[in-house]
Formats: structure tokens, C-alpha cells, sequence
């Protein structure tokens, strides 16, 4: 019977455990204090620094099946997947790692056995073929000498374009970090036909398929020039667990193995193509499932770092859903489904079910109708073309324009056959930036340059200041050897008590001084796993090698302090409040405000409100001790600990907790007692995008400041108000009745004036060859009800023209109204233009009624007697 992708997991861990391997879990699709990657993208991203620092590895052997996604970043295989059988955003890859243990005789001899071994794999030893790295003589004699491989199925792989470890035989974790030279088994589907090996290299059929990588880890990239020896040699291999399974189930390609049929199936069944190899069909099945695990890791779609390679994931998803006919809202029905009959290793996902469908329906629906339009204007263009390529204005118009990702233009333009100017779509996208002169916020230089095989301890949870030794200095992100007096620089420490900023918390301030020589700290930041103290030298200097005291701005982190407290226990009162449904989705953690945001689905009531202040302050009133311990990953578990959303794997896990109140993973630095926070007060609540809320809130100080600021002003408002506390409400109730009724007054009193005045100004009309013309100023009329007297005139006579001057201190008011029935010789706008001209003011209406001001009262008569006489040529016209 061929074994199910489950069972095949299951053996190779225990083959590894039977050679003295731990098994341990798999880490977090994002990785845990590593800048320099996006994603976990191999086995061996947890163990980086095991293989770095001897000093920091617990185990000599571990074995593991790690979830990996490959997009964005070194090792990309996005617009591979549905073209191959064997390329996927997610999958799972199984490892084998030696920490200063065995090196390469027995991980290619362990590897041999678990393939061929009757016991295990049983794979035909004729199918498996090797590759090693040029230069490594030692390893080609082990497979020779001591595996027995037959010379014909083995083959040397050298570097490319004569740049030193640039080789499909060189295996390299990301722009930096732990890397190695390899040694790749490839299985051979077609071995009647036996295709030559090198044939494969040269154009990379698909008859042979890479399944396990053995890396001899050995070095260290720093930078992309320099690469050095590691203290101790390791072992990492990768197979990957989808390849594998296709092998041993016999099945030419991933996406006919157990797991990939079952989810295939299943959105076949929603869509208008019965065809089960649609390349659409694969792409979805793998795409959904990277969804469905970075969802799960709290990644929400935006348009940036990660949220923005899971929005291009599902969106690149949607576009091939609506290919192959699946009709609207259907994507988060695939989850119960996953979850259901595939994720018998996942079960930990159903917690987030609920998070993961409502994610993917609310990003489906928000680009449905972008990708209609898009696909609509895209063919239009594509109908247009005459020469077979897309130019790149139209890439950038229609990303530009209508929100339509590049990729998906890519993957129609692959699709048709038609070719794209990328190029042309960079330039045009340059020009922009040059134009709105936005940057990009995807890397920071600094993370770049930093060597990260630094490390800096941090001291700051216990001590505010210690000696420490400078490593090094960079002065616009260049590494020198000093600073002087008046230079701004980042200083790189051995140990620091400066907190730099993470999880949410802002970085120190303070000073970094000896002697007369002092640095102002102004921000405090991570570089890989070092601390930078950024800032400027105000006196003396500083160089490499020289020690000096560290010592942070005490009462500036006491705030911070107490603001991050504030901040656990607001985010239990409100999982208290509005149930577990809250996750945490950021953070902002200050010396004078806190910042929560987190997924809320519905609108929160100001009693509710109310309610997360109360249960807060109550926590503070009881000034319970804020606990701070270091735990295994389990043992935080069990006590039901909450995971910050940015916390990943680790064995060992920093645990905050406030009684039974609050329990939260957090590497943030912590008040004594929830009674430091003083008072919590909320001061703002919104909704940031759909279904995140956001809740700002202050303590302490902050809080008496703004009741003291409220206060006040009620203050000035009673004083106003000749009130008190107590009558206060009463009497603005009362003055509001009052305010009402006096309207009620000066409106019939107004409607009486204007009856008054239209008696008066009516014997002010003239007659200009049979039609009437009133002109009239007014002194501070009330301005309504001229508009309602021009109304009354033009009724009662059928055809006249009515100029009102409303005078008002130092400025007027002109309304002009001219009966329809005139309109075809003059009109009020007309009228209105002519004022506007000669008293430099402005205004604007129709034919029949218009209206302006200006501030140039002088010369009015003199406007009238133009705009008359203007008025007489027209009539005599
Ligand atoms: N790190 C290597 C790879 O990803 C082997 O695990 O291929």
C-alpha cells in the first residue's frame, strides 16, 4: 500500500529519531527576530543561530518537518507554480540537522538508507542520481567509495559566470547568514528512456526531480563580498515533503499526490472545468494553502512587507478562480473543507477558522470588481497591440489607474503568449516616485549593512546603566573607526539597558558617555541581532574598542514601563469584554500614549467602552504584582498564555503575567505593579480598515492631565453659563428651549419686516420700456429673507429686475433676480459678473437668481449706475 503524505512525514521523523535526532516542531511561517527574512524559507531559518553561535545551540541532533513558503525574497518560486508539477508557495520541507556533530559520510549514508532501505522508502537505488559541488573532492569519493554510486549517475556542478559560490551545488540562506556547499538527489520518472543527467542541467527537463538537499554548512555570508569560515561545520538537509510523496505514491507530479487531489477535487467541484490538470486548478490548491497559514500566523492582506505578498497570493488566486468560472465569495468555503479533510497535521488551525474566512472573503470581495475591470481594459489592450508586447505605460496604467497588480498582467501576458516591456513599467513607475517622491518601505538600509554576525546583550530589564564596550560605528551607513564632536551616528555596543524598539515598544533615549565625551541617544533600534543606539556626539569622541556607561532616560522608560502594561491588561479586558474573537493585530507602546489594534468585526458602543475602562482600573486598584518568567513553549501553552501576534517559535519563552488577569508572551520591559499605571483612560476609538479597530488610550499623569484639561473647560463653559455642577445640564437644556423659541419669534417678527419693507421698497420701482427695475440698499438685512422679498417681487410683478445691496460694516452682499421671462435679454448672472468686475469680489448663481460680495464699499453708486445703464442698452436692444 503506498503511503499517504502523513505517513511518509511520520517515517522520516522517526527514521531520524531512531539516529538519535529530536524531533522538534516546526516554527512559524514568520521568522522570529531575523530581519534579513521575509518568510521561513527552509528547515534550517530556526536553527540560524545555532549554526552561528556555539554558544547558543541545545541540541547536537534535531530532525524536523517545517512549514516554508518560498515567495518574495531569495528563493522565489511564485511564477513557477501551475507551470511545474513540482514548484509551490507553501509546503513543508523535512530536515536533518547536525550541530557540530556527524558531517558528511554519515548525513549521505543516512539519507542512502532511508531512500533504498527495504525498511523505509524502498526507492530502485537505478532512479536515484546525484550532483555535487566542483570542488568538493571529498564528498564525490563518499557516494563513489562508500555508497557504491555507480559514476554514470553523478555529476560535478561548478559556479556560475566565474563567480565564486554562485552554484546550483552552493546552498545560501538569504543575502547573508549560514551557507554551504551541497550535495542534491535527484529521482529520475522516465528511467526507460534514460535521459542523460547532464541533458537534465543544460534544459532542466522534468524527468528529474532535485528531492533532498544535504547542505555542508561551513561558512558565513556577512555581505554580498564576503563570506567567512564558521567556527564548528554543520549538517542542514531539505527534502521536500510534497516531492517526496509524489515519488512514493508513484504520481508524476505533486499535485497528484493524496493531499493535492483531495483539495483539487474539491474546487473543481465549484468551478466550469472538469479537467482535474487545469493549470488554474493547481494554482488555487497551492496558493490557498499559503493563505490559509500565514492568515493563521496573523498576516492580514495590506500594501506592504508580508500582508502585501499574501494579498498578491490571493489575489493572483481570484484571478484564476474567475478563470475557470468559480462565481463569487467562495474562497473562505475552501477552508472547512481544508480543515475538515486535509490538515490532520494542522489541527491548531481550526482555533483560527473563523479569522481565516472572514480575511479571505473580505479581500475577495474588495477586488472582485477591480479584477473585472482590469481583465476587461487588459484584453481591450491586448486586442489593440500589433507587435505582440504590452507596453509598459499601459502595465503601469492599468496598476496605477485601477489598482490591477503587475503580476496578474504578467501571468494573463504568459498565458496569451504575449510579451511584456517590464522595463518600460519600471521607468514609469521611477517617474511617478520621482514625482510623489515615495519611497519604498520594504528594506531598511541600515538592516543591509550591519554585520549580523554582531551580537549585543541586552541588559535593560534589571540595570538602567553598565560599562560597555563599542564594536562599532557607522556614520551614514558607513562603518568608521570614530566619532567626533557634533557627528550623528549609530554606536553598536557588546551590551546595552537601551530597549530597542520591538513588539510594539519604542526604543530608549538617554546618554552614552564617558568622561567629558557624551553621545545623546535619540532612538534605539535592532539590526539583526545587535542593538544600534542612534544619535549625535554633542562632546568629545568616541571610538572603536573604547568603553563607556550606557544610561537610559529613566523616567522615559518608567512611562513606556507603564503604558506596556497598560497595554496587557487592556488587551484582556477586552477579550474579557468582547470576547476571544480579539486578536491582537499591532501595537504602539510610548512614553505618553498606548496604541492597540486588533480584528473586531462589529462597532464597539461607548458603553463598552466604558466597561474595558472599568474592568482596567479595577486590575489597577488591586496593584497586583506584574510577574515576569522564562518558560518552555509548552508549559506557556498550558497556562493559556496569549501570543503576541509578531511572537514566533521559540523554546524558551518570556511569559507576563498579572495574576490570572493577563498572561501574555512579551519580550517588552514591564512596570512592578499594575497600581504604577494610575489611572487608564481611553481616548480615542476608530476602525482602520475593515474588521481592525483601534483603541488609543493614556495612564498616569497623561489621564489627570486630561481630566484636568476637561475639567477646565467645563469650567469656562459653567462660568459662561453662571451654572454649577450640579444645574449644569439643566441649564443648557433650558437655554437651548429658550434659543428655540426666540426663533420661533424673530421669524414672525422677520416675516411682518419684510411685508413692511416690500410696501416701502415697491414705490422705489421704476419702469424701463415696460419693465420694472427696483433697486434698493439695505443696512444688515437679514440676508434669508431678501431671497424670500425677490420671490415675493417676482410674483407679484411678472416681469422685473431686482438688485438687493445688503450692506454690512465693511463689506456687501449683492442678490440679483430677473422674472424667466426676461432671461433671454439679460440675466441676474450676468448682472452679478458685471458687480463682481468692478468691486474685485466674487460670486456666481443662475439666470434667474445670483448672488455676490465684496469688500470694496467705495465706489458702489458708481457700480449701480453701470450696471443700470447696462441694464437700459439691454432692454432697448
Ligand atoms: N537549506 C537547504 C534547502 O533549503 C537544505 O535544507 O534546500
Amino acid at each position: 500500500m503506498k503511503k499517504t503524505t502523513n505517513e511518509i512525514r511520520q517515517k522520516f521523523l522517526e527514521f531520524f529519531q531512531e539516529k538519535g535526532h529530536t524531533i522538534l516542531p516546526s516554527s512559524s511561517l514568520i521568522p522570529k527576530d531575523d530581519s534579513t527574512l521575509l518568510f521561513t524559507n527552509a528547515g534550517m531559518n530556526q536553527f540560524k543561530n545555532f549554526f552561528l553561535n556555539p554558544k547558543k545551540k541545545k541540541y547536537s541532533r534535531v530532525t524536523t518537518a517545517q512549514r516554508c513558503l518560498r515567495t518574495g525574497g531569495k528563493h522565489n518560486d511564485l511564477e513557477n507554480v501551475g507551470y511545474t508539477e513540482r514548484h509551490h508557495t507553501f509546503f513543508e520541507m523535512l530536515g536533518n540537522f547536525s550541530f557540530n556533530d556527524y558531517f558528511k559520510k554519515e548525513a549521505i549514508t543516512y539519507a542512502w538508507e532511508l531512500l533504498t532501505s527495504a525498511k523505509w522508502f524502498n526507492i530502485n537505488q537505478n532512479k536515484l542520481w546525484i550532483s555535487v559541488y566542483e570542488n568538493d573532492e571529498e564528498t564525490y569519493k563518499i557516494w563513489i567509495d562508500i555508497i557504491k554510486i555507480s559514476p554514470q549517475h553523478i555529476i560535478k556542478i561548478g559556479d556560475k559566470n566565474n563567480s565564486k559560490y554562485n552554484s546550483e551545488n552552493f546552498w545560501q540562506m538569504g543575502d547573508t547568514g549560514p551557507c554551504g556547499p551541497c550535495t542534491e538527489i535527484f529521482y529520475n520518472y522516465d528511467i526507460k528512456n534514460h535521459h542523460d543527467f547532464s541533458d537534465f542541467l543544460k534544459n532542466k527537463n522534468e524527468y528529474f526531480i532535485e528531492i533532498w538537499n544535504i547542505v555542508f554548512i561551513e561558512y558565513n555570508r556577512i555581505s554580498s563580498k564576503s563570506i567567512i569560515p564558521l567556527e564548528y561545520k554543520s549538517i542542514d538537509t531539505g527534502m521536500g515533503l510534497e516531492r517526496i510523496s509524489s515519488v512514493l505514491q508513484d504520481v508524476n507530479s505533486n499535485y497528484k499526490t493524496d493531499v493535492f487531489q483531495k483539495l483539487i477535487q474539491n474546487i473543481a467541484s465549484f468551478s466550469k472545468t472538469k479537467n482535474l490538470n487545469n493549470i488554474s486548478l493547481k494554482i488555487i490548491s497551492d496558493h490557498i494553502r499559503s493563505c490559509i497559514f500565514l492568515i493563521y500566523e496573523n498576516v492580514i492582506p495590506s500594501n506592504e512587507h508580508r500582508g502585501y505578498i499574501l494579498r498578491r497570493i490571493i489575489r493572483r488566486m481570484l484571478r484564476h478562480a474567475y478563470k475557470i468560472g468559480i462565481k463569487k465569495n467562495f474562497f473562505h468555503k475552501i477552508v472547512p473543507y481544508f480543515i475538515e479533510n486535509i490538515s490532520e497535521n494542522f489541527n491548531f488551525i481550526k482555533e483560527k477558522e473563523k479569522q481565516i474566512k472572514e480575511t479571505l472573503k473580505t479581500e475577495e470581495i474588495q477586488f472582485s470588481e477591480t479584477l473585472e475591470k482590469g481583465l476587461k481594459i487588459l484584453n481591450i489592450e491586448i486586442k489593440k497591440i500589433s507587435n505582440q508586447k504590452i507596453s509598459g505605460k499601459t502595465i503601469f496604467y492599468l496598476y496605477d489607474t485601477f489598482g490591477f497588480p503587475v503580476d496578474l498582467t504578467l501571468d494573463v501576458c504568459r498565458e496569451k503568449g504575449i510579451k511584456v516591456n517590464l522595463d518600460g513599467y519600471y521607468l514609469e513607475r521611477e517617474k511617478q516616485k520621482k514625482h510623489s517622491k515615495i519611497g519604498s518601505k520594504f528594506y531598511t538600509n541600515y538592516n543591509q549593512i550591519i554585520n549580523i554576525n554582531d551580537h549585543c546583550t541586552f541588559e535593560g530589564y534589571k540595570k538602567n546603566t553598565i560599562k560597555a564596550l563599542i564594536k562599532q560605528i557607522y556614520i551614514n551607513e558607513k562603518l568608521t573607526s570614530s566619532i567626533l564632536e557634533g557627528e550623528s551616528g549609530i554606536i553598536f555596543l557588546d551590551k546595552t539597558c537601551f530597549y530597542p524598539e520591538s513588539g510594539g515598544q519604542v526604543g530608549d533615549i538617554g546618554k552614552l558617555y564617558y568622561k567629558k565625551s557624551h553621545f545623546i541617544v535619540k532612538d534605539t533600534k535592532k539590526y539583526g541581532n545587535t542593538i544600534g543606539h542612534i544619535g549625535t556626539l554633542i562632546k568629545g569622541k568616541f571610538k572603536i574598542n573604547d568603553f563607556l556607561y550606557t544610561k537610559i532616560d529613566t523616567l522615559y522608560r518608567k512611562n513606556i514601563q507603564i503604558n506596556h502594561s497598560a497595554t496587557h491588561l487592556l488587551h484582556s479586558a477586552l477579550r474579557k469584554i468582547l470576547g476571544n474573537i480579539v486578536t491582537q493585530k499591532g501595537s504602539l507602546v510610548t512614553h505618553t500614549r498606548l496604541r492597540f489594534d486588533f480584528s473586531y468585526p462589529k462597532n464597539i458602543s461607548f458603553y463598552d467602552i466604558q466597561k474595558i475602562e472599568q474592568v482596567v482600573n479595577a486590575e489597577i486598584y488591586k496593584n497586583n504584582l506584574i510577574k515576569v518568567q522564562y518558560c518552555s513553549l509548552e508549559e506557556a501553552k498550558k497556562k493559556k498564555a496569549i501570543a503576541l501576534f509578531e511572537s514566533k517559535y521559540n523554546s524558551i519563552v518570556r511569559v507576563i503575567s498579572i495574576k490570572n488577569f493577563s498572561i501574555e508572551l512579551c519580550g517588552g520591559t514591564h512596570t512592578k505593579r499594575t497600581g504604577d499605571i494610575g489611572l487608564f483612560k481611553i481616548t480615542d476609538q476608530s476602525s482602520i480598515s475593515s474588521g481592525i479597530k483601534r483603541i488609543e488610550a493614556i495612564t498616569n499623569s497623561q489621564s489627570i492631565n486630561l481630566l484636568h484639561i476637561q475639567e477646565n473647560k467645563l469650567k469656562d463653559i459653567s462660568t459662561l453659563l453662571k451654572a454649577n455642577s450640579v444645574n449644569f445640564k439643566n441649564k443648557i437644556e433650558k437655554l437651548i428651549t429658550k434659543v428655540k423659541d426666540l426663533e420661533i419669534q424673530v421669524n414672525i417678527l422677520q416675516k411682518k419686516e419684510n411685508i413692511h419693507q416690500i410696501k416701502k421698497i415697491t414705490e422705489k420701482i421704476e419702469d424701463i420700456k415696460g419693465v420694472k427695475l427696483l433697486i434698493n440698499i439695505f443696512q444688515k438685512y437679514d440676508y434669508k429673507s431678501l431671497k424670500l422679498i425677490i420671490d415675493q417681487l417676482k410674483k407679484d410683478f411678472k416681469s422685473i429686475i431686482i438688485i438687493f445691496i445688503n450692506k454690512n460694516n465693511n463689506h456687501f452682499n449683492i442678490i440679483a433676480g430677473v422674472t424667466k421671462n426676461l432671461t433671454n435679454f439679460l440675466t441676474a448672472l450676468e448682472i452679478i459678473k458685471i458687480f463682481t468686475q468692478l468691486s474685485n469680489g466674487k460670486g456666481g448663481g443662475k439666470d434667474e437668481i445670483a448672488e455676490g460680495s465684496s469688500v470694496n464699499t467705495m465706489n458702489l453708486s458708481k457700480i449701480l449706475k453701470i450696471i443700470k445703464s447696462w441694464i437700459n442698452s439691454k432692454l432697448e436692444n
